[in-house]
């Protein structure tokens, strides 16, 4: 097996992919009511997608995670885990997992479960319907709650994502807390990140987590704890629960120098910071020949390249997104 460390000395061991830019929700954060997507002839096959993991499995990385948009939309998507699988059999990978949006868990968690998936994250940011359907524009809280409920009975570890939001879910963050910690599920919460243009202003959505953090506290014993999962996320163990909160805080408090991933998109773009524009095209040398030589070169030339970190602001003065591409396309 391969490693591959950038400039900065870090290893890069975590591969997050998003097989397609297509959701069945429009989280008013994440995009706009009115998004137009890739047509579907510019996007990677499963083939090629199961490819390109390998290629990157085969030069170190450990972790996988399959995003979108929503990754359990992509038709077929089923096929490509099955096929990413054989990479946890052979030992060559640890973890093989997603981040969903929960609406089409019901129907696929017994197979995800039987292809060696083991944990996967799910993003809910509350748990009262009628806001659910008002956050996610398009989303029906039922579902996503009878895709939990599978979910646990097919075995699958769950973390909960929420990302925090200032005049929507902040008072409801320690109800969230407890009925996730209530049902065996860690909780992270994640500062709003200014990505692509939405219909919202972003100023009025900004949670700095060190404030929530802190209101926390007042009702609840947290501790931190060195856990971790491979991701940003800074745990604490809450006394009260006896379950585990992460924080996400890419506003307040930079983990960049910690970064151990890339970002694949489903065109077979590499993006090499979720909050930086540079990018490397792996679909032409992907498609160039059947062998991997051009393919390793692009990918380590690519590396070669990752930036020290991003740099996000949530400003009224900037009215622009730091970063012009909406979260969908790398699914963060
Ligand atoms: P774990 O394996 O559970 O640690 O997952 P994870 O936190 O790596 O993945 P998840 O898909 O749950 O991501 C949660 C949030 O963290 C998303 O909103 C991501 O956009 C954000 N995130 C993940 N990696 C980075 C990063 O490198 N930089 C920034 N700014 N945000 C990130
Ligand atoms: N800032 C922070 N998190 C976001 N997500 C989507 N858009 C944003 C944003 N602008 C979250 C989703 C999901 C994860 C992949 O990213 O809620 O949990
Ligand atoms: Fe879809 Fe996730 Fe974006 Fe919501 S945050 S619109 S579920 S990709």
């Amino acid at each position: 097996m391969g490693s591959m460390v950038d400039p900065f000395g870090r290893q890069i061991e975590y591969l997050r992919v998003s097989v397609t830019d297509r959701c069945d929700f429009r989280c008013t954060y994440c995009m706009a009511e009115d998004m137009t997507f890739l047509p579907k002839r510019d996007l990677l096959s499963l083939e090629e997608l199961d490819r390109l993991c390998t290629a990157f499995v085969e030069k170190g990385v450990r972790k996988l995670r399959l995003t979108g948009g929503e990754p359990l939309v992509r038709k077929n998507v089923m096929h490509l885990i099955r096929g990413l699988g054989r990479h946890l059999e052979t030992g060559a990978l640890d973890e093989l997992t997603l981040t969903t949006n929960g609406s089409q868990l019901a129907r696929f968690a017994d197979e995800l479960a039987d292809c060696g998936v083991r944990r996967i994250n799910v993003s809910l940011d509350t748990l009262d319907p009628e806001k659910f359907r008002t956050i996610t524009r398009w989303g029906n809280l039922a579902k996503v709650n009878a895709g939990l409920d599978a979910a646990q009975r097919a075995g699958l570890k769950i973390k909960i994502n929420t990302v925090a939001l200032k005049g929507f879910n902040e008072d409801e963050i320690s109800d969230i807390m407890r009925w996730a910690h209530g049902r065996s599920m860690d909780l992270t919460l994640i500062e709003t990140m200014p990505m692509g243009e939405i219909d919202a202003d972003r100023t009025d959505q900004y949670l700095p987590l060190s404030l929530m953090r802190a209101q926390l506290e007042r009702q609840f014993t947290l501790t931190d704890i060195p856990y971790k999962t491979g991701g940003p996320a800074r745990y604490v163990d809450v006394a009260e629960t006896g379950g585990r909160l992460g924080f996400i805080t890419p506003m307040t408090h930079n983990f960049c120098e910690s970064c151990n991933r890339v970002r694949l998109t489903c065109t077979g773009t590499l993006y090499m910071c979720l909050g930086q524009e540079d990018a490397a095209d792996l679909r032409a040398p992907l498609r160039a020949s059947e062998g991997d030589v051009l393919l390793d070169r692009a990918i380590d030339e690519a590396i070669s390249r990752k930036p020290k970190g991003h740099d996000f602001i949530i400003d009224r003065r900037t009215s622009r997104p730091s970063v012009s591409r909406h979260m969908s396309v790398t699914g963060g």
